[in-house]
């Protein structure tokens, strides 16, 4: 992935650093079911799987009433799509664009590398107290013509904008239509790529950044082990850009750490100096803010609709790590056993409350909390079927299969959008 190979601080994605969740009496549980039932909170995710079963069997009327059909376009705001279980569903995958999307990179094609079980791709997500409406690529294109969707971040998000592409040209017949704007190749990809939708007279497009902040050369003065810097203070100038989009999806958290920053020589620089005792969370900590200033000085989020997807989990489970043996080949099941799942990563909580403060000021900023639904698919990864090219000792357990998980990201992006009404304003004026 190009993550991996073009980036000063060189290097792959990481391991997680977080522990096991661990069960909870059953004593609590019992306790504290009632109370959830009519209070609709979301405490610990296990209080609320047992909330959820309790939910489908006991109260009938409760669950009738917070559940949209599957084709209703009018979806319940209060929903939390982030929460449920994964249900197998022979209609699925729903879009099996693998044959015929020209926009897939050889890392995400698992098939075309030798993936021989499909079972992976029969699971839908179905979330406790709602579903998930139907994909409608259609809608989804109608309500942004002639606009602009952004995804900035990591080469996980560039795997999730794929999918996006994907999904939507399954609903465009004429697929020369679909286009890269500039011509670029979708595979020798630095830098920037715009999909445009002609029909729709709109584009779908990834900016490669990994940290979203401006990174280059250290000042002059800096000490000898610092061989690049990143600007927590300064969102990179591609930003400038993004002004008057209509969709914005970031991500960042995969390059956040001390092996892939201060290990490598990568130091975090705030105005003409850099910190070289800053640690990676502060960083982050710091860089949100600045993204933020960006968001509620620069888009007008009563038209742009704006999201930082959460972290999504790797799974070297076996074996080691990313650089060492770590494998996770073996999977073709989702995970089953709860208490296998790994903690919440630190980086959703500062994300999620950078985002509540804006709140205060903006609407239509969300956290697309991916993460714990994500956690339960080991068996999406390329693993051993990645692109040529690359050691076959070093599995891919950080990106995803293409179809996979991503296109359930997206499904819960657009039951978002449905739900805050998003449609760019097709008659005339430009977002600013
Ligand atoms: C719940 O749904 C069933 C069938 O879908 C319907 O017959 C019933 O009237 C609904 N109950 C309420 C309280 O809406
Ligand atoms: C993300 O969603 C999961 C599942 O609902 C939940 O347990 C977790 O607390 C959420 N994370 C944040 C930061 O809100
Ligand atoms: C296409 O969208 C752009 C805005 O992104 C707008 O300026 C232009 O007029 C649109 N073209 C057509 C043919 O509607
Ligand atoms: C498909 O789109 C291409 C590019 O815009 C156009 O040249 C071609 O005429 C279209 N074909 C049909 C059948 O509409
Ligand atoms: C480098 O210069 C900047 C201002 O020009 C100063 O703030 C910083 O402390 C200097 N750093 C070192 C290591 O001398
Ligand atoms: C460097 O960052 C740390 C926080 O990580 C902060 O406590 C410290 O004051 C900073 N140093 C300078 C010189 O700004
Ligand atoms: C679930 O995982 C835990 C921790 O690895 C293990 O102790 C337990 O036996 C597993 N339970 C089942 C039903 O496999
Ligand atoms: C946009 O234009 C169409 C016809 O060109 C019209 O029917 C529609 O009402 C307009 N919508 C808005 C929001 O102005």
């Amino acid at each position: 992935m190009e993550d991996q190979h073009h980036h000063r601080c060189h290097c792959f994605l990481p391991i997680p650093s977080y522990g096991r969740e661990f069960m909870l009496p059953f004593i609590i549980l019992l306790t504290f079911v009632s109370c959830f039932l009519f209070l609709g909170t979301q405490p610990l995710s296990l209080l609320r799987e047992v909330a959820a079963e309790k939910l489908s069997f006991l109260a009938p009327d409760l669950s009738n009433s917070s559940t949209n059909s599957k084709t209703s376009m009018n979806v319940n705001s209060k929903c939390d799509f982030s929460y449920g279980r994964w249900v197998q569903d022979e209609n699925y995958p729903y879009f099996d664009y693998a044959g015929n999307c020209a926009f897939l990179d050889p890392g995400f094609r698992c098939h075309d590398n030798g993936r021989k079980d499909r079972d992976y791709l029969r699971w839908r997500w179905q979330p406790a107290g709602c579903d998930l409406p139907r994909f409608d690529g259609k809608d989804m294109l109608e309500r942004s013509r002639n606009g602009r969707i952004v995804f900035a971040g990591d080469s996980i998000g560039r795997n999730q904008w794929e999918s996006l592409v994907c999904m939507l040209a399954q609903f465009v017949s004429n697929k020369s239509s679909i286009y890269e704007e500039n011509g670029k190749p979708i595979t020798k990809h630095k830098g920037y790529l715009s999909i445009k939708f002609e029909e729709y007279n709109c584009t779908v497009e990834y900016y490669r950044l990994p940290f979203l902040m401006l990174t280059g050369s250290p000042p002059k003065n800096s000490s000898v082990k610092v061989r690049s810097a990143i600007r927590i203070d300064k969102l990179h100038w591609w930003s400038s850009g993004w002004v008057g989009s209509d969709l914005l999806v970031f991500n960042a958290g995969h390059w956040w750490n001390h092996e892939k920053t201060q290990k490598m020589g990568c130091y975090f620089q705030e105005g003409e100096a850099i910190n070289m005792t800053m640690d990676v969370k502060d960083a982050f900590r710091k860089s949100l803010q600045t993204w933020k200033q960006w968001v509620v000085h620069n888009l007008n989020t009563q038209g742009s609709h704006v999201f930082f997807r959460s972290y999504s989990p790797v799974h070297f489970s076996r074996g080691g790590t990313w650089n060492d043996g770590g494998q996770c080949h073996a999977n073709t099941q989702p995970e089953t056993n709860l208490t296998e799942l790994e903690r919440e990563p630190w980086n959703n909580q500062v994300i999620s409350e950078t985002i509540e403060h804006i709140k205060y000021v903006k609407r239509n900023v969300h956290f697309l909390n991916i993460t714990y639904l994500t956690e339960f698919r080991k068996d999406g990864h390329p693993s051993i079927h990645r692109e040529e090219g690359i050691p076959p000792i070093q599995q891919d357990c950080s990106h995803w299969c293409l179809p996979g998980v991503p296109d359930t990201w997206n499904e819960l992006l657009y039951a978002n959008l449905l739900s805050n009404g998003y449609r760019t304003d097709t008659n005339n004026t430009r977002k600013s």
